[in-house]
C-alpha cells in the first residue's frame, strides 16, 4: 500500500466543485454533527447532563424529560450544505439525511457518515489490547475487513480506528483501546488495520476510511488520568510513540484524529507542530485532521483560546480540518474568512482534503446503502463468528500453570464470578454495534462444550462476597474455575483506575476458594494490565482473557480444556504493584541501574521488576532456544536459533528479536523489539528460525527529528518474551 493520495482524474473534479462552492458551504463540509437531543427540556441536552451529573435533577427527572425527547438530525442546514459529516448508526436515517444532501442541496456534495467502529461491528472482536497479544497481523487484518464489511452495511463509511495510542501506564483505562507499549508491535498493527478497513483500493463499497488516533501521544498522560497533560522530547515522541501513527499513514490512512491532551503546553488540536510539520509535513499525509468530540471548543478551557472564535482561529491555521461536534467552524469561519482574519487559502486546503476523501471513497457514485445490504448481517454469518473465534483463542496469555490446565471434560467444575454469566460484559469498551443475542458468556461456553459445570455468582466486580454460595458450588467439585476482573466500565474512556488490583471483594473469593484445598483457575475478564503479586503468588492457575467479544466463551472453553494450547504474548507489562506505574520494558538503563546497593534506581517498598513482563506468555508445552547466532550482511543483521518444543502438546510460539543499541548520542532503550516470527511446533519438533533486522532500523530520531544511525556496539536478544532471552554482541558500522 501507498501514502492517500487522490488519482489525477479525482483530484481535477476536487478543484471543479472548490471553485463552485460559496464560503458557506465550504465551512460546511469542515462541521461534523451527531443527532442532537431536543425536546422535553428548555436547555441544550451538554446542558442537562451537567444538571443531572451536579444533581440539580434526579434521575428520574432526567427519566421523564428523555420521555418527551426527540433527535434532532438539522435536516434544513443539511439542505443548506451547511454540514459535511454525521456520526451515527441508522442505516435508514444515514440513507434518509443522504438523500437530502444528495438531491436537495445546491451542490449535492454526500455526507462522509462516520461511527466508532474499534474492534468489529455486530461482530465484536477482543478489545485492541487482546488482540494485539495474538501478534497476528493477518487476524488484525481480517478482524478490520470484517468490521468493514459490516460497518459499510450500515452505510458507515469512516470509522474512528485503529486507536494506536502507545500506552505505557495501565491506570489509563483506554490503554484498552490500544495496542499496548511497543511501538513494533502497534505498528504492524496499526498498518494491517488501515489495510482491513480500506482494502487495496478505498472506493470499494464494503471499504471504509481508517482514521489514525489520537495523535499524539495521548496514551502518555501525566499519572494516567485522562485526558491529562503531556509533556515529553520530540525525540521521545518520535522513537516512542509515533511509529505506529508514520507507518499506517505510509500504508494510505485517510483520515487523523487529533488528541485531547495538550503536548508540551500546547492542545494537539490546535498544535501546528504535530498538525502541519509532522503530520502534513514530514509524512506527507494528504487526507485529512479531525478533531476529537467538541476538542476545538475544549480548548477554551485548556487556556489557549480565548473564546469558540479565537479556537476555531488557531484550530484551522493549525491544520485542523474538520470539527467534530463543537460548532466552533460552523459558528465563526465563514465570518472570519470574509473579514481576512483566516485566509481563503486555509479554508480552501481543508476543504481539499476533506472533498479527496470523499471522492476516493466513491461516495459521489454510490452514496447510499440498499435495503439487502442494510439487512446482510442481521444473522452473523459463520465465518464472521470463526474469525471472532480464532482471534479470541490467540488473544488469551497464560500467565500460570501448576499443573492445574488444561482441564479434563470428567471433572466437576465450580464456576463462580459474576463475570462469568454476562453476556455483555464478554464485549469489553467501545463495542457500539454489539448485540446480545451474538454474545457467548464463559458459562455459556463451558455448557456449549459439554463440561460438568455448575454455576454460581458469588461475587463480581461491584457485588460482595457471599461465602455460603461459593461453598454451595464447591462442595462436590473437582476443580473451581474463578473468573475475575473488571467490568466493561472499568477500562476504555474516562476510566482511569488508581489502585490496579482487582476491584471490590474478588480477591477475598480466591482467597476462600484457595482455602477449599480444591484446585483453583483464575479467569481474568478486564481491560488494562492489573496488579496481581497476591495472585501470582498463591493461584495455581492464572489465565488472562481480556474481553474478548462475542465468542469468548467458547475460546475460554476450547483453552480450558486444551483443545485451543493458550499462545498469547502480552502486549503489555503487567506491573507488581499499582506505585510502579508507569512501567514498560524498552526504557532507557539510567546512571544507576537496579542492584542490591541502596544508592541504585529502585523502591523501598516494592519489587523493580514487573510481576509479567511484555511479550510473556506461557503455553501447556515447553519451547526450549538454543544456538543464537549473528550473521552481519551489507544491509541487515540475520538472526538464527533453532526452538524445540520439548513438551506433550503441539503449539505455537511468538520468538521475538530485541536489539540494544549500547552507546548512543541520545540513551537508548535496554532493548527494543525490531522483529518476531510465529512458529508451530509438533511435540518433540525442532525449526531453525530466521530474523532479519534492517540495518537502516537500527537508527533513531533526535529532538530535531533527524534520523541517526550510528556506528557501536549492539547487543541482540531472542526469546519467548522480552525479559528471558539468549543474547549476541555485534560491532556494526553504517
Ligand atoms: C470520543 C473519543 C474518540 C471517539 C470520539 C467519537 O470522545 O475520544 O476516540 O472516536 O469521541 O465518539
Amino acid at each position: 500500500m501507498a501514502k492517500f493520495t487522490l488519482r489525477e482524474e479525482q483530484a481535477l473534479k476536487v478543484e471543479e466543485l472548490l471553485k463552485k462552492m460559496t464560503v458557506a458551504e465550504k465551512v460546511g463540509q469542515l462541521h461534523q454533527l451527531s443527532p442532537s437531543i431536543v425536546g422535553g427540556f428548555d436547555v441544550s441536552f451538554e446542558e442537562l447532563i451537567e444538571m443531572l451529573t451536579e444533581g440539580r435533577i434526579t434521575n428520574e427527572e432526567f427519566g421523564q424529560m428523555m420521555e418527551g425527547a426527540e433527535r434532532d438530525f438539522h435536516e434544513e442546514e443539511i439542505r443548506e450544505g451547511r454540514i459535511g459529516s454525521f456520526l451515527l448508526d441508522d442505516p435508514e436515517k444515514a440513507n434518509e439525511l443522504q438523500r437530502i444532501a444528495v438531491e436537495e442541496s445546491r451542490l449535492g456534495i454526500p455526507l462522509l457518515i462516520g461511527f466508532d467502529v474499534i474492534h468489529g461491528f455486530q461482530t465484536v472482536f477482543p478489545i485492541p489490547l487482546g488482540e494485539a497479544c495474538t501478534w497476528n497481523q493477518e487476524l488484525f487484518e481480517a478482524s478490520a475487513s470484517i468490521a468493514a464489511k459490516e460497518a459499510s452495511s450500515h452505510n458507515i463509511r469512516w470509522t474512528f480506528a485503529p486507536m494506536v495510542d502507545i500506552a505505557r501506564d495501565a491506570r489509563w483505562g483506554r490503554i484498552s483501546e490500544s495496542p499496548g507499549e511497543d511501538p513494533y508491535l502497534a505498528g504492524v498493527y496499526s498498518r494491517a488495520k488501515v489495510r482491513g478497513f480500506q482494502g487495496k483500493e478505498p472506493g470499494g463499497q464494503e471499504h471504509i476510511a481508517a482514521c489514525l488516533k489520537h495523535f499524539a501521544a495521548y496514551g502518555a498522560v501525566e499519572s494516567g488520568q485522562d485526558y491529562n497533560t503531556v509533556s515529553m522530547a520530540h525525540s521521545m515522541l518520535h522513537n516512542g510513540y509515533l511509529p505506529p501513527v508514520k507507518a499506517a499513514v505510509e500504508e494510505g490512512a485517510m483520515t487523523v484524529m487529533a488528541a485531547f491532551n495538550d503536548y508540551n503546553g500546547v492542545p494537539c488540536t490546535v498544535n501546528p507542530y504535530l498538525l502541519r510539520k509532522v503530520l502534513k509535513k514530514d509524512y506527507g499525509f494528504e487526507g485529512f485532521v479531525v478533531s476529537d468530540a467538541t476538542a476545538i471548543k475544549e480548548c477554551v478551557a485548556h487556556g489557549i483560546a480565548a473564546d469558540l472564535a479565537d479556537a476555531s482561529k488557531k484550530a484551522i491555521e493549525a491544520g485542523m480540518d474538520m470539527d467534530m461536534n463543537s460548532h466552533a467552524y460552523h459558528n465563526h469561519l465563514e465570518t472570519q474568512v470574509e473579514d481576512k482574519t483566516v485566509s481563503i487559502e486555509t479554508l480552501n486546503e481543508a476543504v481539499r482534503r476533506v472533498l479527496s476523501v470523499k471522492m476516493a471513497l466513491g461516495l459521489f457514485e454510490r452514496p447510499y446503502v440498499s435495503e439487502e445490504e442494510m439487512k446482510r448481517y442481521e444473522e452473523l454469518p459463520k465465518e464472521h463468528k470463526e474469525a471472532a473465534l480464532e482471534t479470541a483463542k490467540r488473544s488469551i496469555v497464560l500467565l500460570k500453570n501448576e499443573q492445574v490446565l488444561p482441564l479434563r471434560k470428567d471433572q466437576k467444575i465450580a464456576l463462580v464470578g459474576e463475570l462469568a454469566d454476562m453476556p455483555m460484559e464478554v464485549l469489553g469498551a467501545w463495542s457500539l454495534g454489539g448485540r446480545e443475542k451474538d454474545c457467548v458468556s464463559i458459562y455459556q461456553g463451558l455448557k456449549d462444550a459439554g463440561a460438568s459445570v455448575t454455576y454460581q455468582t458469588c461475587c463480581g466486580p461491584e457485588s460482595d462476597f457471599c461465602k455460603e454460595a461459593l461453598m454451595e458450588a464447591a462442595e462436590d467439585a473437582d476443580v473451581i474455575v474463578a473468573v475475575v476482573g473488571e467490568t466493561s466500565a472499568m477500562s476504555g474512556e474516562a476510566a482511569s483506575r488508581s489502585d490496579l488490583t482487582l476491584p471490590g471483594q474478588q480477591q477475598e473469593l480466591l482467597k476462600e476458594a484457595l482455602a477449599t484445598g480444591k484446585p483453583v483457575v483464575a479467569v481474568l475478564m478486564n481491560g488494562r494490565p492489573l496488579a496481581l503479586a497476591w495472585e501470582q503468588e498463591h493461584v495455581p492457575a492464572i489465565l488472562e482473557c481480556w474481553q474478548l467479544g462475542i465468542e469468548m466463551g467458547h475460546a475460554v472453553a476450547d483453552v480450558l480444556f486444551g483443545a485451543y494450547n493458550p499462545s498469547g504474548k502480552l502486549s503489555c507489562t503487567f506491573p507488581a504493584v499499582t506505585g510502579q506505574c508507569p512501567r514498560y520494558y524498552n526504557h532507557p538503563s539510567t546512571g544507576r541501574p537496579a542492584g542490591k546497593s541502596k544508592f541504585t534506581s529502585r523502591y523501598l517498598d516494592a519489587p523493580l521488576a514487573p510481576l509479567y513482563p511484555f511479550g510473556y506468555g506461557l503455553s501447556y508445552t515447553e519451547y526450549r532456544y538454543e544456538g543464537f547466532q549473528l550473521k552481519e550482511t551489507e544491509t541487515a543483521v540475520l538472526a538464527q536459533v533453532t526452538v524445540r518444543n520439548e513438551g506433550s502438546y503441539g503449539g505455537e510460539e511468538t520468538v521475538q528479536l530485541y536489539v540494544r543499541d549500547v552507546t548512543g548520542s541520545l540513551v537508548r532503550p535496554v532493548k527494543e523489539l525490531k522483529g518476531f516470527q510465529k512458529v508451530r511446533l509438533s511435540p518433540g519438533e525442532a525449526k531453525k528460525v530466521l530474523l532479519s533486522v534492517e540495518k537502516k532500523d537500527l537508527g533513531f530520531y533526535n529532538d530535531e527529528m533527524e534520523y541517526l544511525l550510528e556506528d557501536g556496539e549492539f547487543i541482540f536478544y531472542v526469546g519467548g518474551n522480552s525479559r528471558d532471552c539468549m543474547e549476541q554482541e555485534i560491532s556494526l558500522k553504517f
